[in-house]
């Protein structure tokens, strides 16, 4: 287990380039075991789910290579392995395995699958996208016999399903239909690979319409991540300094920049996003899907919240406010509102504290940076899951943080 060191209240200034986004990545790599031949990913990040993914997909035989930035896949040949618990249970993207499987052995099974443990994660949409096209889940083990084009209507927005049902019906011969799609910016990244990979797509509003068949080796850019952007534009605030986060487009971050906006932070304009000054008024929240305020920056602005006092909710994850226990080890005091949770003005202090999950990770090391003196922050194995080269990159803007082995 490792863990980070910080002595915090160093005014963070620079500029800082984020990295491959992680979820535009995971489905990538899974949904390559859907494809036959030779691909080329550009832009991936060294990150441990990456590594992780990169690993599963090696089981069935996909031989991976790293030219620079660039990563080759090559599926050409591939054998059926049942999916290895000990990896799956690492990352929550493991799920994509279950539609990629079907298309290219005809057989899954359902996946034991992890990531953070911050609220109860169901997959019931996953598994009704791959029966409509068919499929039969008996037990552990889905079975595709012979899978048919389909039309799924989810009830609600869900990323993962999204993937899934794009994944299936993009290797399924014939017109598939798939209403209440996600429309998170890495749900256009799976579709382009898809569609250099031979399926055609296209989307009105929130329905998509997928000719799918036999997908062969494609290619496909990682852009840049927007939840590591807003995690840098938060450390840069939390820290009183003025950072320029560049590398992502700023358009995916409008509601996030929107509520700073609103509680007083000012923003340069431009390409890139540089934000100075502090939340001087109190601020709201109110997580939903996309274009909506991202579910992965809420508990990143929790600590924010000390300065001025706010308030948080969460439309995807109503119970995603589990950190804010750990945060208070910082002396962030909280409290809930019903599904709410107002944040009061805090004065934060250092503290030695357990890292819950990736973003709940990230909010302590924010809250570190923020409190005078030294804090640890154990566990931290879980933020380096999304991102790469956070000691380097904090480093590099004047953050005094090492990482060690506990
Ligand atoms: C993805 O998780 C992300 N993970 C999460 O990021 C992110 O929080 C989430 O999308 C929402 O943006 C990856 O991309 C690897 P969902 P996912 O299916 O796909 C309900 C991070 O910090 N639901 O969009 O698992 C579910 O309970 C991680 O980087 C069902 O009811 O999320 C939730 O309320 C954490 N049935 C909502 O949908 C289902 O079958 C959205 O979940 C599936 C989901």
């Amino acid at each position: 287990m490792k863990k980070l060191v910080i002595n915090g209240g160093v005014p963070l200034f620079g500029r800082v380039r984020v990295s491959g986004s992680k979820n535009a990545a995971l489905p990538i790599i899974f949904s390559s075991l859907a494809l036959r031949g030779i691909s080329r990913i550009k832009g991936l990040a060294d990150i441990g789910d990456v590594r992780v993914a990169l690993d599963l997909i090696g089981c069935y035989g996909a031989k991976v290579k790293r030219e620079g930035r660039d990563t080759l896949i090559d599926t050409t040949t591939l054998k059926y392995v049942s999916p290895p618990p000990e990896l799956t249970s690492m990352l929550r993207a493991s799920t994509y395995l279950m539609g990629a499987s079907l298309i290219r052995f005809g057989r899954a099974e359902l996946v034991n699958h992890g990531g953070c443990n911050f609220s109860a994660r169901p997959i019931d949409m996953h598994l009704d996208a791959l029966a409509s096209h068919g499929a039969v889940i008996a037990g552990d083990v889905i079975s595709g016999g012979r899978l048919v084009p389909s039309v799924v209507r989810f009830k609600k927005r869900s990323v993962g399903a999204t993937v899934n049902a794009l994944i299936s019906a993009a290797g399924i011969e014939g017109e598939s239909v798939i209403e209440g799609c996600a429309l998170e910016p890495h749900i256009f990244v799976l579709v382009d690979y898809l569609r250099s990979a031979g399926a055609s797509i296209s989307f009105v509003g929130d329905r998509a319409t997928v000719r799918g068949g036999e997908l062969s080796g494609a290619e496909v850019s990682i852009p840049g991540d927007m939840i590591e952007a807003g995690s840098y534009v938060a450390a840069s605030i939390a820290s009183g300094g003025r950072v320029q986060v560049q590398g992502f487009d700023r358009s995916e971050l409008s509601s996030f920049i929107e509520a700073l906006g609103a509680s007083g932070v000012s923003f340069e304009d431009g390409e890139d996003v540089v934000a100075y000054g502090k939340p001087a008024r109190r601020f709201s929240v109110c997580a939903a899907p996309y274009p909506g305020f991202p579910t992965d920056l809420q508990p990143v602005v929790a600590p924010l919240m000390s300065f001025a006092g706010g308030c948080l909710k969460d439309e995807v994850w109503r119970e995603r406010f589990g950190y804010l226990d750990g945060l208070g080890a910082f002396g962030l005091r909280s409290r809930a509102l019903g599904d709410m949770r107002e944040v009061f003005p805090s004065e934060l202090h250092p503290a030695r504290a357990y890292a819950p999950d990736l973003r709940g990770g990230f909010a302590m090391l924010l809250a570190a940076l923020m409190a005078d003196g030294e804090s640890e922050i154990y566990n931290a194995d879980v933020i380096l899951r999304g991102y790469e080269n956070i000691t380097e990159k904090l480093s590099g803007l004047g953050a005094e943080i090492s990482l060690c082995e506990m």
